[in-house]
């Protein structure tokens, strides 16, 4: 493929999608998506914004000395010290890029930055040159572009292109824009700036009128030549351009598109999954190309239809997406061998005997209960010890429940709670409800209960419950999540997985805070 032939993926779960309230990722959350992205081949992988907390530079240090075939990003505001914990957080990456921003629409120049236009170009190509210091591979964007005056735009893309920018990102950061408009905004500016042959030009849309797939792919029409978005569209507000609609979208419509990806989209479903089951976003069952009904046929006249030809009703194939991929099963006989090589398969490798070891425990405790293993319950099980080892603090030890016809459920909690033993007994309205508020009586935590939701990893009654919970108190929002083969107790990990979450946060910063 060709560079003019090639449509670059930039994926920003990680960073924009971590944004949404109650995403965030613990570091090995982010490595193991990061891992799952490498294998679908994005190009470009943004793995946070550093300067955020020591976690968030951990988590992109961590991806960076990971990730090998994939390009590996951080974001940072126009601010030296932004753009040199970029440099040292990807100092071990086999190939890095450092994403810097500042707002260029006169509300965001006037109202947050409070600085003048002239000063913004200037700390624009200043951040530029810094960010030179450390890697020739950098990423400008003017934040809002999508509202910002387009004279202005041209002449601070002209200054930074001069000044090293190879990427520059056009972002409608809050989703105003719509197709044809952003498309030929894309095209002036290709038209208009004497120097936008020396670097590829790059979208970045957000979701808030529902448009961001489409102002993308318009945009890609008039030469845009990467795309940044997220696995099942995740991110600030009401999100980004989903990944898997802007790959399938150029790939289906060869037509339409003179550029292509060079993605493996068949990994497609298992990454969607895989953020799904992390961040506790359920994904809708009929989100284009990975909800559950995204490829399902209810009526008979379609049914019938696809027997005779697929492509009367199908516009794709499920199994080019990851639908019908080789689900191998395992089970109660299954050895660690078999155990290793399938999660080698889903991109996981673990890092000493040990932690082998203690995931091969919970497998065999899980084949006990369960006689099919199927891929989506490794996943969950991964997910679980990582959901373990955040909870230090607060910890389950047992859960007795009681429930009969005529009688008011009752649920028997213990807990340790930094090493303590508690414990509690209540009654609620359901053994879920009783078995909260035995853990409300040992913790006081003035959390808001906003979402519980139960979801069957796999089919039948033996299937794991997946629970995510959301947590609220004082505007701050976290998710938790537990799964089992018993709901009650998958309840009352999630309960457990976003308590420990709310009681003890981590302090970051907003990327978009104005700090200049
Ligand atoms: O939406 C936005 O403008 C961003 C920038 C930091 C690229 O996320
Ligand atoms: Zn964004």
């Amino acid at each position: 493929m060709s560079n003019s032939d090639q449509l670059i993926i930039f994926d920003t779960t990680l960073r924009d999608g971590e944004q949404s309230p109650g995403a965030s990722m613990t570091r090995d959350e982010k490595v193991r998506i990061a891992k799952a992205l490498e294998r679908m081949r994005v190009d470009i992988i943004e793995a946070g914004f550093p300067i955020a907390s020591k976690g968030d530079f951990e988590a992109v240090q961590a991806v960076a000395r990971t990730i090998k075939d994939s390009t590996v990003c951080g974001l940072a505001r126009a601010l030296d010290k932004d753009i040199d914990g970029v440099g040292e957080a990807l100092k071990d990456a086999n190939s890095a890029r450092i994403h810097t921003f500042i707002a260029t629409s006169p509300i965001h120049m006037e109202k947050k930055l409070r600085m003048s236009a002239d000063q913004v170009l200037e700390q624009a190509v200043h951040a530029v040159k810094r960010a030179g210091k450390y890697t020739d591979n950098i990423e400008f964007s003017p934040e809002d572009a999508g509202r910002s005056e387009p004279d202005f735009l041209c002449r601070v893309i002209e200054a930074v292109i001069d000044a090293g920018a190879t990427t520059i990102n056009i972002p409608d950061t809050v989703g105003y824009n719509v197709p044809e408009q952003f498309g030929l905004l894309i095209r002036d500016l290709l038209e208009r700036i004497p120097n936008s042959d020396k670097a590829v030009f790059s979208v970045h849309c957000h979701n808030d009128l529902g448009l961001a797939v489409a102002n993308s792919l318009a945009a890609v029409v008039h030469g845009a030549r990467q795309v940044e978005c997220t696995i099942n569209g995740l991110g600030e507000r009401a999100g980004n351009a989903a990944l898997e609609e802007v790959v399938m979208g150029v790939r289906t419509r060869r037509d339409v598109f003179t550029c292509d990806t060079r993605l493996d989209t068949s990994q497609i479903v298992t990454c969607s999954r895989l953020v799904s089951n992390i961040t506790g976003f359920p994904v809708q069952p009929n989100k284009a190309i990975v909800g559950i009904n995204a490829f399902a046929h209810e009526s008979g006249i379609h049914q019938d239809g696809v027997l005779k030809n697929r492509e009367t009703y199908e516009i794709m194939r499920a199994q080019d997406v990851g639908w019908i991929a080789n689900r191998m099963v395992l089970g109660k006989h299954s050895g660690r061998n078999a155990f290793r090589t399938r999660l080698e398969e889903l991109g996981v490798d673990f890092s000493s005997e040990e932690d082998l070891n203690s995931a091969f425990a919970s497998f065999k405790e899980l084949a006990d209960k369960k006689h099919e293993i199927f891929d989506e319950d490794l996943q969950a099980l991964l997910t679980e010890s990582s959901v373990e080892a955040e909870n230090d603090r607060i910890k389950l030890v047992s859960l007795k429940v009681c429930s009969e016809t005529g009688e008011t459920p009752e649920a028997t909690v213990i807990l340790s709670v930094d090493g303590e033993e508690k414990q509690a007994c209540a009654n609620g309205g359901g053994v879920v409800d009783a078995t909260y508020q035995a853990v409300n009586e040992m913790i006081d935590s003035g959390v808001d209960l906003q979402l519980y939701s139960v979801n069957n990893i796999t089919s039948g009654t033996d299937s794991q419950g997946e629970v995510t919970v959301r947590l609220e108190r004082a505007g701050r929002i976290v998710n938790g999540q537990g799964s089992d083969t018993d709901i009650v107790l998958a309840s009352l990990k999630a309960y457990i997985n976003g308590l420990n979450k709310m009681l003890y946060p981590v302090d970051r910063e907003h990327p978009q805070a104005a700090d200049v």
